[in-house]
């Protein structure tokens, strides 16, 4: 798996805010919304494209445009939901799947519960959002699922990653000959005995939506 840890300094400003436990969920959201606008910047760098010639009011200009099929986003349920404005604010014209993946807190495994996703996935160049990967095995479970049905290319983007998340995710998919990418804004230190990341956020999802049970 290839690691892009977004160095720079309006990525840390904006995430040591997300840290403080003083910020309060509206405020959160503001952020989390523009830290992943950053990131897709960095996680959108080999995004497909095709030439294309537009003609200024001076002469021909050769460019590109994004090539079809058209990049595939999927939030990953509940707290990837929070991710996703800030992504399509640079890929408008993507699509966007939708995954639930949960983790039991006892077992810390992740078990799908809905998905809305295309069933063939075939050349599609696909975004995972999940804020955090923690013990790697949502996302472990979410890029197996994604490339069962044909997907490429796949870019995970999570505002904070562990090292035993980043560590799962590359031996259970070792065996995967599709490229994987994580871009996030921080590698942390270690998780707790939870399987909080340390010192992290807290719980994105509750942070973002308030407990909800
Ligand atoms: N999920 C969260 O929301 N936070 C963590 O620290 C770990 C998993």
């Amino acid at each position: 798996m290839r690691i892009h840890v977004a160095d720079h300094p309006l990525v840390a400003h904006k995430l040591t805010l997300l840290r403080d436990e003083q910020t309060e969920s509206p405020t959160f959201r503001r952020l989390a919304d523009e830290l992943v606008t950053l990131l897709a910047y960095e996680a959108t760098r080999d995004v497909r494209t095709e030439p294309r010639t537009v003609q200024t009011p001076v002469a021909e200009a050769v460019g590109v445009r994004l090539s079809s099929p058209r990049p595939l986003v999927v939030p990953i349920l509940r707290a990837g939901l929070g991710m996703l404005e800030g992504m399509q604010r640079l890929l408008p014209t993507a699509e966007v799947g939708f995954l639930g993946m949960i983790r039991d807190e006892a077992t810390l495994a992740a078990s799908t519960y809905a998905e809305r996703l295309p069933s063939d996935l075939a050349g599609r160049q696909c975004y995972l959002l999940d804020p955090m990967l923690a013990t790697g095995g949502t996302l472990a479970a979410a890029i197996q699922f994604l490339v069962a049905r044909g997907a490429d290319q796949i870019t995970a983007v999570c505002l904070l990653a562990a090292p035993e998340g980043i560590g799962r995710v590359e031996r259970e998919l070792t065996a995967l000959d599709v490229p994987i990418t994580l871009v996030t804004a921080a590698v942390d230190e270690c998780l707790n005995d939870k399987g909080y990341i340390v010192p992290g956020l807290g719980d994105a999802g509750d942070r973002l939506y308030g407990v909800a049970g």
